[in-house]
């Protein structure tokens, strides 16, 4: 079973949104999914239950300490056993132990971040976290970052690209400010069980975090003058500085993937 972490402790990050068309995503591939919701707030397992019966089923299980059974400890109890992947919504504010358990548990760890700088001065106080106390530095997950809710105008841009090139993170795809996604939430579905047609902005910004989660990067450092974006230019050096981190971090392949073209 994959297992795949969607975490940073800055409430309305974009968790439950990247959680929930994950899910939606690979159970419209017939692969089956579970969904792990750590969050009192419960907010993916009522989107589970808002999701019409007509479309593939995803297993919801609540991890949170109010079903009286010790929260994080034995979450393979709660889901079943020929789940192929699962996915773990968490709450605002994790850390800690609870932290811990997470990280070493999980396969793959996404961090979504919203382009505003109290986002991003945050998150990274999260990434610190995910690596001193989490043990991510030791642990087996491979970790990206996922910029949400940017629009082509959004001011806090550049500050996000200081802030990934400083954590060589690998950075895998923009996921738009979009009704969609607000859409999707209140029906039970993600993008990729709605209307092809008007969603197809967002199919292809989310297909860079599926790629990386089957083991292919995105855009790898070798491929980047394949990206012929406006953006190129202007992101080369923090790229240029990225790679000659990455070489020195076995952690991240040594992968450093480019911001792909926005539609
Ligand atoms: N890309 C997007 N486009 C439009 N709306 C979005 C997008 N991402 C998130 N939202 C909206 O922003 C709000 C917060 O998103 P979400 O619930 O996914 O964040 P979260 O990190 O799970 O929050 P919390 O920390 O409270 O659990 C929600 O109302 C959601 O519908
Ligand atoms: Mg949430």
């Amino acid at each position: 079973m994959r297992t795949i972490l969607v975490i940073n402790s800055k409430g309305g990050a974009g968790k439950t949104t990247l959680t929930t068309n994950l899910a939606s995503y690979y159970a419209s591939q017939k692969v089956r999914t579970a969904i792990l919701d750590c969050d009192p707030q419960g907010s993916s397992l009522q989107w589970l239950r808002k999701r019409p019966g007509h479309l593939e089923r995803i297993h919801g299980a609540n991890a949170t300490p109010t079903n009286g059974a010790a929260p994080l400890n034995s979450h393979r109890m709660w889901i079943p056993d020929n789940t192929e992947t699962l996915i773990i919504d968490t709450p605002a504010g994790t850390k800690g132990l609870p932290l811990q358990n997470l990280v070493r548990r999980s396969d793959f760890i996404v961090i979504p971040v919203t382009p505003s700088p109290v986002d991003i001065h945050a998150t990274a106080d999260f990434v610190k976290d995910l690596f001193l106390v989490g043990g991510a530095r030791s642990g087996h997950a491979k970790i990206a970052v996922v910029a949400n809710r940017v629009r082509n105008s959004s001011p806090g841009y550049e500050a996000l690209e200081r802030f990934l090139a400083a954590l060589n993170l690998p950075f895998l795809t923009r996921i738009s400010d979009s009704d969609n996604y607000i859409r999707a939430v209140g029906s039970g579905t993600g993008v990729f069980e709605m209307e092809e047609a008007s969603t197809l902005a967002e199919r292809k910004e989310f297909m860079p975090i599926f790629k990386w989660l089957d083991g292919q990067a995105a855009v790898p450092v070798s491929d980047r003058h394949a990206v012929k974006t406006d953006n190129v230019v202007r992101f080369a050096n923090t790229e240029k500085i990225a790679a000659r981190r990455s070489t020195r971090n076995p952690q991240y392949d040594g992968q450093i993937l480019l911001f792909p073209e926005l539609g």
